[in-house]
């Protein structure tokens, strides 16, 4: 299975949340490679799909709260970009379900995603986990 790699940002318990969409990556492009091998899978993709939306509403909304609960000013623009980013891989998944196409799905999975989240955790996340390890050690003070 290949999991993406992501970068690393300051505070663990981010970086967990990232690892679990990896591996939900790894489990899409996986069933992704046996369809392209002539496997039926339109069954299992579909679900693991599913899986994994739920997985990204579940990353995002951790990151909100903690940044709400942070006071972290950037916040508002953060969250568009991740519902921005929520609304297209809910369309996937959609689309999925209604016309399935697996080259726009390996694509999506293998590189638009990816570069995407890469590109987030650098502009958006790190910054973000920068304050919240901050903002953790001057409350303990
Ligand atoms: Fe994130
Ligand atoms: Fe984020």
């Amino acid at each position: 299975m290949t999991l993406p790699t992501f970068p690393e940002v300051g505070l663990p318990a981010m970086n967990t949340l990232h690892q679990r969409e990896a591996e939900c990556i790894g489990r899409v492009r996986e069933l992704v490679a046996e369809a392209r091998a002539g496997h039926e899978r339109h069954q299992a993709i579909g679900d693991a799909l599913v899986v994994w939306l739920a997985e990204v509403r579940e990353h995002f909304a951790q990151e909100e709260a903690w940044m709400r609960e942070a006071a972290f000013a950037p916040y508002a623009l953060h969250r568009a970009e991740h519902a921005r980013a929520l609304r297209e891989l809910d369309a996937l998944v959609r689309n999925w379900h209604r016309a399935p196409d697996l080259e726009r799905l390996a694509v999506f999975v293998d590189f638009e995603w990816p570069m995407w989240m890469e590109q987030h955790i650098i502009s958006f996340d790190a910054t973000a986990a920068q304050h919240l390890v901050r903002r953790g050690a001057d409350d303990h003070d």
